[in-house]
């Protein structure tokens, strides 16, 4: 579940406007997955930085395997009085993926469950690829690195963001999950670079 819960751990440095939050915003009676108490050590999220994240799922239907769930990625970032849309380009932004292509876990072949070294040492029980059977995974405070981001993205790394994650079954196209995560990120760059990320006051 990393990517997920990563894509969870977009984040900031001063006062944040908008506060860390997911909300459940699936409508569907055949919902495959809840996400609950999760939890952020630092609030903005600050790149680079040390993030511990603390997150239960709930798996709720067992999900098998490639070509059943789709996952569609919108991403928003505020500007000045309205959202933008960021696009899909090269598989990086509001695109949609394949859910267990992106949950395969294929970096971390040989750790337990098939997750980053730092999931596998805290939570050894949680699951992070297909396939997951039905059950409830507690992922223990876990740290990740966030790296800088590289010099041309570094406006990227100050705003606020909103994350819409929709998980659509490929087969009757009806959705089964989704949430909607908010998150402020917080960076210590300086000059030029800040300025298109510069803080906007309420
Ligand atoms: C993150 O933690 C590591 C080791 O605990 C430390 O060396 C590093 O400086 C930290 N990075 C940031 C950006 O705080
Ligand atoms: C699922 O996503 C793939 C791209 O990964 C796309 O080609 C396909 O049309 C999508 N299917 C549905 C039902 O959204
Ligand atoms: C396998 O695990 C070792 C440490 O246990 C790690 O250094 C190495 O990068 C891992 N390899 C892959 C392909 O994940």
């Amino acid at each position: 579940m990393l990517p997920i819960v990563s894509m969870l751990c977009l984040v900031a440095l001063t006062s944040a406007t908008l506060p860390f939050k997911i909300t459940d915003c699936s409508t569907s009676p055949n919902k495959i997955v809840r996400i609950e108490n999760v939890h952020l050590s630092q609030d903005p999220v600050k790149i680079p930085g040390n993030e511990t994240v603390t997150a239960d799922v709930t798996i709720l239907q067992s999900i098998a395997g490639t070509g059943h769930y789709n996952v569609s990625l919108r991403i928003q970032r505020h500007v000045f009085n309205g959202w933008v849309e960021a696009p899909c380009i090269h598989d990086f932004g509001s695109c949609s993926y394949d859910l267990c292509t992106v949950l395969s876990g294929k970096h971390y072949q040989n750790t337990t469950h098939h997750c980053p070294i730092e999931i596998a040492e805290t939570s050894p029980d949680f699951e992070c690829a297909c396939p997951f059977p039905v059950g409830t995974y507690h992922l223990n405070p876990t740290t990740a690195h966030i790296d800088n981001l590289a010099s041309y993205l570094k406006w990227l790394a100050q705003g606020d963001y909103k994350v819409e994650a929709k998980i659509l079954d490929t087969t009757t196209h009806a959705e089964v999950g989704c949430f909607i995560v908010q998150a402020t990120t917080a960076s210590d760059c300086t000059g030029i670079q800040c300025i298109f990320g510069k803080r906007h006051e309420k």
